[in-house]
């Protein structure tokens, strides 16, 4: 599915990695390779009330035709174990601040809202663990460093608390979240690629983000079903 949108090149680097990964997780001696994706703060902007639409398209609100403003992101991926597997029907949800700085939150006043980004979506992943959504590129705001909020559901359980990170940013390495998440190896897991798509007449962008979980298809098959998670909106204060 994310491939699509990449240039020829990345689409080969990308397939020698999922070759490389498949023969990484081969079950066996080789299992449980994969890096989990780093765990972050929730952060205190998790909606406090829902848009009117929770759908996949964040830059659409319902049936309206003005589209929000920022640039238009094409946010794909896959959920895994750490063992490679896909994990399926799980809920994948994102939030994020408007281009103006604003969430949909009551206690957000970060610029002026721009009421046609929906700011919020969620998507259940398919058989082979893939998420897609159409957001726009995440901006920074006071104190913050740009990020798009992501968590990962699955029947009610909340499995994953993080955040995505722009690639190369110049601001993340002054980013208390950022920083915090430690060595090099977790903040890779943290960051991903926004790359321009070729001869997109809007300068759309494509960004791929694999999350991997901490835990393993057997302990999955004890949640079954989908559903969302409890906000961990008690746990810090940090946006
Ligand atoms: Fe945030």
């Amino acid at each position: 599915m994310s491939n699509l949108y990449l240039p020829r090149r990345q689409f080969l680097t990308s397939t020698a990695a999922l070759a490389a990964a498949a023969w990484w997780t081969t079950p066996g001696a080789f299992a449980e390779e994969l890096t989990r994706t780093a765990r972050t703060t929730e952060g205190p902007f998790y909606p406090d009330h829902l848009p009117l639409d929770t759908d996949n398209d964040l830059i659409l609100l319902n049936d309206n035709i003005t589209p929000s403003l920022g640039q238009i992101t094409h946010l794909t991926g896959k959920v895994l174990t750490a063992a490679g597997e896909p994990v399926r029907n799980a809920y994948v949800e994102i939030w994020q601040c408007d281009h103006n700085g604003h969430y949909i939150h009551t206690a957000n006043n970060f610029g002026e809202e721009d009421k046609n980004f929906q700011g919020y979506g969620r998507f259940l992943t398919n058989a082979k663990g893939e998420y897609y959504f159409r957001t726009i590129k995440p901006v920074p705001y006071p104190g913050r460093t740009p990020h798009i909020h992501i968590a990962v559901n699955k029947n009610g359980k909340r499995l994953l608390t993080s955040q995505i990170f722009i690639n190369g940013e110049k601001q993340n390495d002054k980013d208390g979240v950022y920083r915090q998440i430690g060595d090099e190896t977790l903040k890779k897991s943290v960051v991903a690629d926004f790359i321009a798509i070729p001869d997109s007449r809007l300068n759309e962008l494509a960004a791929n983000f694999d999350i991997i979980l901490g835990v393993t298809a057997i302990e999955l098959e004890g949640i079954e079903g989908h559903g969302l998670g409890k906000p961990e909106r008690l746990m810090n204060r940090r946006g």
